[in-house]
Formats: structure tokens, C-alpha cells, sequence
């Protein structure tokens, strides 16, 4: 059931459209108007662009200006790099024999990028803080849980999810880009999606003030629905290619379950939300992740075979690929407080 406090939770760190961004005119230009998420102020979401772009270059947007509730950049005209993937991944399936080469070579422009982004020095003015790893896999849990009407986690289930969280929070020692294929625009020509015409652009900064394992950026890029059809391996095999230290498993464990819950949440409370953002990138690739990392985690000591199945049964009942999706919209028809937000 969606009890204020749940609903509270869905509003504050889930949904990401009350974010709203938008085209604004100032000065008769056309600029991309970013407001705040709430959880990054404007001055460190402003430093960040500025930081990431002094240190590489043209493909990060320059911060134009700096209002009191948002920061205007020039406007990127282009498609999100998930969104020129899943194109290739249909190309591909249609017997397109370029597109999985050309999907490889954009995965490995994000890969240079993403060694650049972990390779540059902090920056001055922004106070680094680790990754609420426990608040966002034990409480987000529980709250999903809550969501859909079950019984909460109980003493063990919470124990292994601190255990895992203990080891990513030992690790956490890079800056976190958030390198979800969504936050890369590629611009390119209108006919041809060749190599050579596309321009990379790089957005979204606001979650490089945490800190996590430097494996975490790359269980995304690698593993994302988007990115790893282009091995043609299964997600075990790529699971086990990724997950080779305990460090490597606990960060993908993490990421997955950030990704896999986000969905589930809007499924629940937010159907029309789930039905923009997720039809085309639903949550049971990432469920299925999760339950391989899982099974690796068990082969490779780090949980014990009781925690194993312990673990696999909390995943087993948040899990949501196999629920319709509600015809109503139980968040925004119940007339809330945040229902004007924007979808
Ligand atoms: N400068 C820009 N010009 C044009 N569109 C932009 C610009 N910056 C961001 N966008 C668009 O807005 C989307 C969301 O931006 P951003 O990643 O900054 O916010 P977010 O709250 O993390 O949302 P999301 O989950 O969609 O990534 C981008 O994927 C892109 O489509
Ligand atoms: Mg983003």
C-alpha cells in the first residue's frame, strides 16, 4: 500500500521527472534549463558540470548561467546513447551486419571517457561523501517490500544486505559518474549514424560527489540491457566474466538493485511514469542480473549458501517483470500533494 511515508520516498528519490528539465529562451537563445534534483544543491550541481568539463574538454556542455533553482547549458541536440543502442540491438536482430560493430565502438568511446572521468583529480569545493549504499539497498528494500504489500525483511535478510553493503562501502574510493548509457546525448548527422559523425556529449553530474568502488560506473556500462547484448553472451557468462574480485560482484549487486528497484517502484506507484521511461528498458534483465551476481557472490565466498537463498528469496518477491502494469495510476490519481510535478 502507498502510505504517505512510501509515497514520500517514491517523490523524494525515485522519481526523477520532478527533476523537470526543459527549453527556456534568455537572451533570445535557446538553452536547456536543469533545475535542482533536491538532493544536489545548484552551486555543487554548477561546480561539478564545471569541474568535469575543465578536466575533458568540449564533451562535457559548458554551464552558461547559474540561477538560484537551476543551471542553463546549451541546448544538445541529439539522441541518448541508450536510446542509438536499443536501435542497433533492433538493426542487429533484423541482420544489420554493422550495427553491432558500430554499437561496440560507441560502448568503447563511453569506456574512454568513463577511465578519463576516474582518473581525474577531485574537486575543490565539493565534500565528498560515500555512497549511502545501506540507505539505498536496506531501506529501499523495505520499502519496496512495502509497496507491494509484503512482509518486511527480516533479521538475516537485513544482515546479508549489511554485509554486502559493508564490503561496497570499504571499496568506495573513486568518484561515482553515473555512467548510465541516459546520460550521454550523441549527436549525429541525419542520415548516416556512421562513427565519424558522432559527436559524444557527456551530461548529468550531480552523483559525482559520492564516492563508490571504481568497479560500479563500469558494472553499467558493461552489463546495462542496452550494452550487453553486443558480447552475445548470456548474462551469466557475462556476469562471471565481470564479477572476477568480491569487490567487482558487491558493486554490480548494488548498481543492479538501484536499477532493477527504480523500475519496480514506478511499476507500483507510477505507471504512466513506467510506461515513458521503462517500456522499452523494463526491469527483468536487471532482476536477472541480480540473481547471477548473487549465485557468483555464493560461488566466491563472499555469503554462504544460506545466505544465498536467503538473499535470492528477497530478490524472488520484489522481483516485478512478471506484474502488469496497473491500468491506474495509484501515485498520481490519488491527487497528492506532488501530483503536479510533471511526469
Ligand atoms: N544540455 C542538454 N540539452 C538537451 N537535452 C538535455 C541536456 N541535458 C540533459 N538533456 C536531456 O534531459 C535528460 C535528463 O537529463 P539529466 O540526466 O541531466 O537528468 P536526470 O534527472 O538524471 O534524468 P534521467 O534519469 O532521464 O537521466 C537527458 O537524457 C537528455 O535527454
Ligand atoms: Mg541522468
Amino acid at each position: 500500500m502507498l502510505t504517505p511515508e512510501l509515497r514520500h520516498w517514491f517523490a523524494n528519490d525515485i522519481w526523477k521527472e520532478r527533476r523537470g528539465g526543459s527549453r527556456v529562451v534568455r537572451d533570445g537563445t535557446v538553452l536547456y534549463r536543469r533545475p535542482s534534483d533536491g538532493v544536489t544543491t545548484i552551486e555543487a550541481d554548477a561546480r561539478l558540470y564545471k569541474w568535469a568539463r575543465d578536466g575533458l574538454g568540449a564533451s562535457v556542455p559548458r554551464v552558461i548561467r547559474q540561477d538560484s533553482d537551476a543551471i542553463l547549458l546549451p541546448v544538445i541536440n541529439g539522441r541518448r546513447a541508450s536510446d542509438i543502442l536499443r536501435t542497433l540491438q533492433e538493426k542487429d536482430r533484423s541482420g544489420d551486419g554493422n550495427a553491432r560493430s558500430l554499437a561496440s565502438s560507441i560502448v568503447d568511446e563511453l569506456a574512454g571517457h568513463l577511465r578519463q572521468f576516474q582518473s581525474l583529480s577531485p574537486s575543490d569545493g565539493i565534500k565528498y561523501e560515500a555512497y549511502p549504499v545501506a540507505q539505498k539497498l536496506i531501506e529501499a528494500t523495505s520499502n519496496i517490500l512495502g509497496m507491494l504489500d509484503m512482509n518486511g525483511l527480516n533479521e538475516f535478510e537485513r544482515n546479508v544486505l549489511e554485509k554486502i553493503s559493508s564490503r561496497y562501502a570499504a571499496a568506495s574510493t573513486v568518484i561515482f559518474r553515473d555512467l548510465n548509457p541516459n546520460n550521454v546525448i550523441i549527436a549525429c548527422g541525419l542520415f548516416s549514424a556512421s562513427e565519424s559523425a558522432m559527436a559524444f556529449n557527456y551530461v548529468d553530474f550531480s552523483s559525482a560527489k559520492y564516492l563508490v568502488p571504481r568497479e560500479d560506473d563500469w558494472a553499467t556500462l558493461r552489463l546495462h540491457q542496452t550494452t550487453m547484448w553486443i558480447s552475445g553472451r548470456s548474462i551469466a557468462e557475462n556476469v562471471e566474466t565481470f564479477g572476477t574480485s568480491q569487490t567487482a560482484l558487491c558493486a554490480l549487486l548494488v548498481r543492479f538493485h538501484r536499477l532493477a528497484l527504480r523500475k519496480a517502484a514506478y511499476k507500483v506507484a507510477h505507471p504512466r511514469g513506467y510506461l515513458h521511461r521503462y517500456e522499452s528498458d523494463p526491469e527483468r534483465h536487471y532482476f536477472g542480473v541480480l540473481r547471477s551476481a548473487v549465485n557468483r557472490l555464493c560461488q566466491t565466498g563472499v555469503i554462504s549458501p544460506q545466505e544465498t537463498s536467503s538473499l535470492l528469496g528477497v530478490f524472488q518477491r520484489i522481483d516485478t517483470s512478471d506484474l502488469d502494469v496497473p491500468e491506474f495510476d495509484a501515485f498520481l490519481d490519488e491527487r497528492t500533494n506532488v501530483h503536479d510535478e510533471g511526469l
